[in-house]
């Protein structure tokens, strides 16, 4: 079974999209996303509504990708959006 991967900003257009992606191709994907821009519970619904127990959501600002890359390496994409949605 392929491990799970993270993506930061997963609720975000691009995350939403790629987070969708993998998780029809069978991946687990834990995403991690501040919600801080407006519409993107809307994604999160969507992404959870298609993909049940395979997303997995955890509210979470990050400030850096450096800590995440020992532990998920390359299975981290961030796509989180500029500094006025943090
Ligand atoms: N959409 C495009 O066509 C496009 C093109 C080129 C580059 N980009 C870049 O790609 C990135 C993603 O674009 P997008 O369109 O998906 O943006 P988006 O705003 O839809 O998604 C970004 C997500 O990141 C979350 N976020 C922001 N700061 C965060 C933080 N500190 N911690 C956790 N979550 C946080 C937001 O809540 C949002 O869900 C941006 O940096 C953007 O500039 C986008």
């Amino acid at each position: 079974m392929n491990p799970p991967v993270l993506i930061t900003g997963g609720a975000g257009f691009i995350g939403a999209n790629l987070a969708d992606r993998l998780a029809s191709e069978g991946r687990t994907v834990r995403v991690y996303d501040s919600l801080a821009r407006p519409g993107t519970e809307r994604n999160l619904a969507w992404l959870r509504d298609r993909h049940g127990e395979r997303i997995r959501f955890d509210q979470a600002i990050s400030a850096t990708a450096s800590g995440w890359r020992t532990r998920w390496r390359d299975r981290l994409w961030c796509s989180t959006s500029p500094r006025r949605w943090r």
